[in-house]
């Protein structure tokens, strides 16, 4: 028998164990024996030195093309079990597989509907950088060099003399820079501090700040904003109350508390049986940081408010531990839809 009568005989014999295969797995098992380098159809082949040059080259021309049949019936053979084993896999009436669907962050969403709140009310939206110059940070803001008031914000410095912006009141510095009033703006974002973490603190959370600048702005201008603001927060019942405070971005300056949301001021563990919770920090711009971005104080006034957000958002979902934003603790998340 020629070499190739040899090869065509053991090409009718592998097409047969092709058809007769009954898996994937034996498939490819038989594509190994008859194929491989060590299977019958190598050996034949090698057969082939000893043939004249003539008779090798057609014989061997023939053998190349029966492999290469041989190889595209494998998997094409291959190709309909791996279809006939994913459909035999499926099964309709099983639940499917849920996919995990992620949630948007409990502050991103209180922080959202912050922003939603005030643009209602007409307030544009402007954001800065995270790394911020001591210009900005402070300079700008009326904080002079070796101020005291610069440590109530405990500072991250990096280098460059630049700072991890401490609030982010200095966008509204960056903006007054840009524009010409009437200017009505809310400025939502990170912030950092060189805190130790507790319940209550942490070295970074979140702020939404508001300013207006125009003529003739008055700290009842102020009051109507926050007043509506508060309210359509967390109710109309709420009363609010300004207490004089310190900022040196802002004279006169105040904080305001809210009437305790959860005892509606009766007094009660939250606000540790006062009545009162505080919830922002506000003022009319001091001239300075009008002068310093290039504006006439004779002619503009404005005011400006300076909210945190995680506050905000343990008040209202009752969280009593601010580090639960922060440790990414799924089950805590989820809840948040
Ligand atoms: N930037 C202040 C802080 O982080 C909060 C603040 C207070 C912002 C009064 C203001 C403001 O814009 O007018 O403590």
């Amino acid at each position: 028998m020629s070499l190739l009568e040899d090869v065509k005989k053991l090409e009718a014999e592998v097409l047969e164990r092709i058809g007769q295969a009954d898996s994937l797995e034996s498939l490819k098992d038989c594509r190994v024996r008859y194929l491989g380098r060590k299977g019958p159809l190598a050996q034949i082949l090698r057969g082939l030195g000893k043939l004249s040059p003539e008779e090798r080259k057609e014989t061997g021309a023939a053998a190349n093309k029966i492999r290469a049949s041989l190889e595209s019936n494998f998997d094409e053979a291959a190709g309909r079990f791996t279809v006939r084993e994913q459909k035999a896999a499926f099964d309709p009436t099983l639940p499917g597989t849920a996919q995990p669907i992620g949630t948007r962050h409990i502050i991103n969403q209180v922080m959202g509907q912050m922003c939603h709140t005030f643009h209602g009310m007409g307030f544009e939206v402007a954001y800065g950088p995270h790394v911020e110059t001591d210009y900005y940070n402070f300079e700008a803001l009326n904080f002079p060099p070796d101020h005291p008031a610069r440590d109530m914000q405990d500072t991250f410095f990096v280098e460059g003399g630049r700072v991890l912006r401490t609030h982010t009141t200095p966008v509204q510095a960056r903006e007054l820079e840009k524009r010409t009033p009437p200017i009505k703006m809310i400025t939502p974002g990170k912030t950092f501090r060189n805190e130790a973490i507790s319940t209550r603190a942490h070295v970074s959370f979140h702020q939404v700040d508001g300013f207006l600048v125009d003529e003739g702005v008055s700290m009842a201008d102020l009051k109507g904003c926050l007043v509506a603001f508060c309210k359509s927060f967390f109710g109309e019942e709420l009363k609010l109350k300004f207490r004089p405070s310190f900022f040196p971005f802002t004279e006169p300056s105040a904080e305001v508390d809210i009437s305790c949301i959860l005892c509606k001021g009766k007094g009660c563990q939250l606000c540790k049986y006062s009545g009162w919770l505080e919830i922002l920090g506000c003022g009319m711009i001091h001239p300075n940081v009008l002068e310093n971005a290039g504006m006439d104080s004779e002619k503009y006034t404005g005011y400006a408010f300076g909210i945190g957000v995680e506050r905000i958002a343990m008040l209202k979902y009752k969280i009593k531990d601010i580090r639960l934003f922060f440790n990414n603790n799924a089950r805590f998340l989820r809840q948040f839809f």
